[in-house]
């Protein structure tokens, strides 16, 4: 194994070795958690001090029996985190895998994170296996509606519930929560692409919340390259055949610089997007 812990945010020996294993891969995927947003000024999970659930606890709002019998509590944890997310931008972390991808040399984005800042960013080929806070719906009759109508409906309702406009049962958003299964066709897909990638890119993952935790190990059984690219110890460091322990933004950079590359796109590139 590789480590490189230095803070500089020139190319070291890892970034190199990454460059070259990136360059030289047929199919390269990413595979992204929440310490990719942490620069967008999103908490993590876990990180000491900030992470979010070290102030709530998930299984007691984030759960789908919390939504089904109390969503007023539900919806108080979860209005509070539509209004922290929505003003929020992408970073340069995820303009730099725009810009891998864009290269050519980056095939997608498996992302478990909700934030949609990858798609404001620019990903193009993007599976979110545990969905996003773009759309919220009705489980009772199918209905669905946009976070911006979600989001004024909530604020409309007394008790603070968005509610389906044909049948008034409470939205539910489509994000993947504790008790519920993960979209099959977003897993599937993103199995297919770890099994056959040349190069797995692990990146601000702590690779403890499965089953996407389990994914790396698909690469890594099949022949592929895992790198992780994160902040902290993680369960598959073992495995990795390079480990970047710096923050991801001056880790990021120095793998575009060890590729030649510039830092990140244009601002406009997200306005080019559509987003
Ligand atoms: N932005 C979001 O959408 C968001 C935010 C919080 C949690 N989540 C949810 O978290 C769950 C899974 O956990 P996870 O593995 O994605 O997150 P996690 O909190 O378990 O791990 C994040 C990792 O990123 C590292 N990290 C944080 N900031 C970093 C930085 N600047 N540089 C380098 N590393 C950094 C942390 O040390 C940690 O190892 C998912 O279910 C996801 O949906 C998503
Ligand atoms: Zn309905």
């Amino acid at each position: 194994m590789d480590v490189d812990r230095s803070q500089a945010s020139g190319p070291g020996a890892s970034h190199v070795r990454l460059a070259k294993l990136l360059r030289g891969a047929g199919s390269v995927v990413a595979l992204t958690g929440a310490g990719v947003s942490v620069p967008s000024g999103i908490p993590d999970f876990r990180s000491p001090g900030t992470g979010l659930w070290e102030r709530v606890d998930p299984m007691e709002v984030a759960h789908i029996d919390v939504f089904h019998t109390e969503p007023e509590r539900f919806w108080h944890f979860y209005g509070e985190r539509f209004a922290a997310l929505e003003d929020k931008q992408p970073n340069e972390v995820h303009r730099a895998l725009v810009t891998l991808e864009r290269e050519g040399l980056l095939d997608a984005v498996i992302t478990q994170n909700i934030d949609m800042l990858h798609r404001k960013a620019g990903t193009r080929e993007l599976v979110e296996v545990h969905g996003s806070i773009d759309r919220c719906s009705c489980l009772a009759c199918g209905a669905r509606v946009t976070l911006a109508q979600a989001r004024s409906r909530l604020a409309a309702d007394e008790a603070g519930v968005p509610r389906c406009e044909r049948c008034a049962a409470p939205l539910k958003p489509d994000v993947v929560l504790f008790g519920e299964m993960l979209p099959a066709a977003a897993m599937e897909r993103a199995q297919e692409l770890c099994a056959s990638a040349d190069l797995l890119l692990c990146i601000g993952s702590s690779l403890e919340v499965h089953p996407v935790a389990s994914l790396p190990l698909l690469t890594h059984r099949a022949g592929g390259a895992v790198a992780i690219l994160t902040q902290g110890r993680t369960p598959l460091d073992g495995l990795a055949a390079v480990r970047l322990d710096g923050d991801l933004v001056d880790e990021m950079q120095a793998l575009l610089g060890a590729l030649g590359l510039g830092w990140g796109l244009p601002s406009e590139s997200a306005a080019q997007a559509g987003i």
